[in-house]
């Protein structure tokens, strides 16, 4: 079951498409290292195809430090050699396309490496042409421009003692921001666009592409003044042609602002990534890591703003999980007694709506969050939190409740492919522990079972592929303040689809409407029929006119 083979993909395409996400250090690994690598996501394309995904959304391969695993780029134009060549680059993306899957490239444009030869150009001389390719202030040491914090800790201003200067940077030091308001630098990320686009890559993930037009004077990161008109160039003379798939990482973005980000006449993006539902169950005013339970009304609220706010107005993207977030199983669903059917259940309220979803490698499996010790962690967002949380004196222990909770380590542990020692994933020890449970699940039992979370998400990507209303129907939450179900129905003029899923462990009554007292059942996470719901049940009806 594959996606279309063309050759070129046609306008729109990505609207019926599926994406699935690799995370590739934590995919296969081929050569025993404990890194997966480009020939290891070769070895598994018959998966994916057998998944009936269209296109790859390819965490960065760029050449890298990777003091950022890869979001933290040194060389647009290279494969880093930890992944493997440029020409396994090549046959990745040409293996792919034989089998209609698409690649996504992740860009990185906001920041570089300051390994890249830029930066290391700019810190030669104030007056070098490579200086103005990044945001720097005049300064003395230990008396930054302002107050401003990265986003992985400590201060966004690091001092060159040199140049007498600061520069800016909204994530690690090693991860200098480019100056957008320099033409010389977008021309040269436009560039390297089009080499991508060459050797035929059908599309990018742009990471946090909401903050290139920054103002670091006025505190501005997200949505600065001239952010639009960035994106209208970049899209214009970098992404051009018809059949390119562009999706923004955008934090900030908010019903209004997806609407121009992804105006249907194509001026911006394709879509964005908004991650209003991810951030439901945190506390008020505070951070990822001050966790608060889920609210399904407000839940519910926000899907149903983003469904008919997008509707005819722009598109949305779905998704729960991704290389940044804890897996969605142990976040909202349960993962203990009720595993399988509670991943069923939320792929079934996700792929309900409209829009474009994607499947983060190892979701598709129903993996869960891992439990580790504070130095097995990698991942140095996990590590600047830990010390400063522990510093400003809370309990260590409710700081690894945290990390357990939400730290992105928890969707980075190798791919669990078999009962084989690491998982199937590497013949050596790999860079992030294996999750233990990985004996239980694992791709190879899930493909041997019918009714698999891997088998339920095909029979979910297939339905989108054959009913129109998965595409194009209207969207009608039903039960709003209901605190145990999610139903709503998608509608176009032939087509009626109503998915109701239950959020809860118990039994819950529900009554099916009676518009679809005929319609079929279309997809179910229970064997048979019941008259209520049962813990964590989900069902798709149809009714066709
Ligand atoms: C994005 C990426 C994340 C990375 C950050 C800085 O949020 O998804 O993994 O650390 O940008 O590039």
């Amino acid at each position: 079951m594959a996606g279309f083979a063309l050759n070129k993909r046609k306008a729109g395409w990505w609207k019926e498409a599926v994406f699935y996400q690799i995370y590739p250090k934590s995919f296969q690994d081929t050569d025993g290292d404990g890194f997966g690598d480009l020939k290891g996501i070769i070895s598994r394309l018959d998966y994916l195809e057998e998944l009936g995904i269209d296109g790859i959304w390819l965490s960065p391969v760029f050449q890298s430090p990777q003091a950022d695993n890869g979001y933290d780029i040194s060389d647009y134009c290279a494969i880093d050699p930890m992944f493997g060549t440029m020409q396994d680059m090549q046959e990745l993306i040409d293996q792919a396309k034989r089998r209609g899957i698409s690649i996504i490239m992740d860009l990185v444009l906001n920041h570089s490496s300051d390994e890249h030869r830029w930066f290391r150009e700019a810190l030669k001389s104030r007056d070098n042409p490579y200086h103005d390719y990044y945001v720097w202030r005049d300064g003395e040491e230990n008396c930054p421009p302002n107050d401003m914090k990265a986003v992985f800790g400590g201060s966004a201003w690091t001092y060159v003692p040199h140049l007498g200067q600061y520069y800016f940077h909204q994530f690690l030091d090693k991860q200098p921001d480019l100056n957008w308001e320099n033409e010389n630098l977008r021309q040269e990320l436009y560039k390297a666009i089009r080499f991508w686009v060459d050797k035929g890559v059908e599309g990018f993930r742009l990471d946090v592409i909401d903050q290139i037009a920054k103002e670091p004077d006025q505190k501005i990161t997200a949505n600065g003044p001239r952010l639009h008109e960035f994106l209208r160039e970049l899209s214009r003379e970098a992404f051009g042609e018809e059949g390119i798939v562009t999706v923004g990482e955008t934090w900030s973005a908010d019903v209004p602002r997806a609407q121009v980000f992804s105006a249907p006449d194509g001026s911006e993006l394709s879509m964005v990534f908004q991650f209003e539902h991810i951030c439901l169950d945190q506390q008020a005013g505070g951070e990822k890591w001050d966790i608060a339970p889920l609210s399904l009304p407000k839940l519910k609220d926000c899907f149903c703003r983003w469904q008919q706010g997008l509707h005819g107005q722009g598109w949305n993207s779905l998704f729960m999980d991704n290389h940044d977030l804890p897996r969605i199983v142990s976040r909202w669903g349960d993962d203990g007694k009720y595993r399988v059917q509670s991943a069923k259940m939320l792929a079934t309220m996700l792929h309900g709506m409209q829009g474009t979803p994607y499947i983060y490698q190892g979701e598709e499996l129903g993996m869960t969050n891992i439990r580790l010790k504070l130095e097995e962690y990698v991942d140095p967002e996990i590590h600047n939190m830990y010390a400063e949380r522990t510093q400003r004196g809370m309990d260590p222990h409710d700081v690894m409740q945290s990390i357990w909770a939400r730290g992105r380590d928890n969707a980075r542990t190798p791919m669990q492919w078999s009962d084989e020692p690491y998982a199937g994933f590497s013949n050596g020890k790999p860079w992030l522990p294996v999750n233990e449970n990985y004996r239980q699940i694992n791709a190879r039992q899930e493909l041997g079972d019918p009714d698999s979370v891997f088998r339920y998400y095909q029979k979910l990507i297939r339905l989108r592929k054959t009913y129109p209303v998965f595409r194009d129907g209207d969207f009608t939450l039903l039960c709003p303040e209901d605190e145990r179900i999610f139903a709503y129905i998608r509608s176009t003029q032939d087509q009626k689809l109503l998915v109701v899923c239950n959020f809860t462990d118990r039994e819950v009554a529900f009554e099916i409407p009676d518009a679809f007292a005929h319609a079929k059942q279309i997809l179910g996470n229970y064997p048979d029929a019941g008259d209520g719901l049962r813990p964590y049940e989900a069902k798709m009806l149809l009714w066709e006119e």
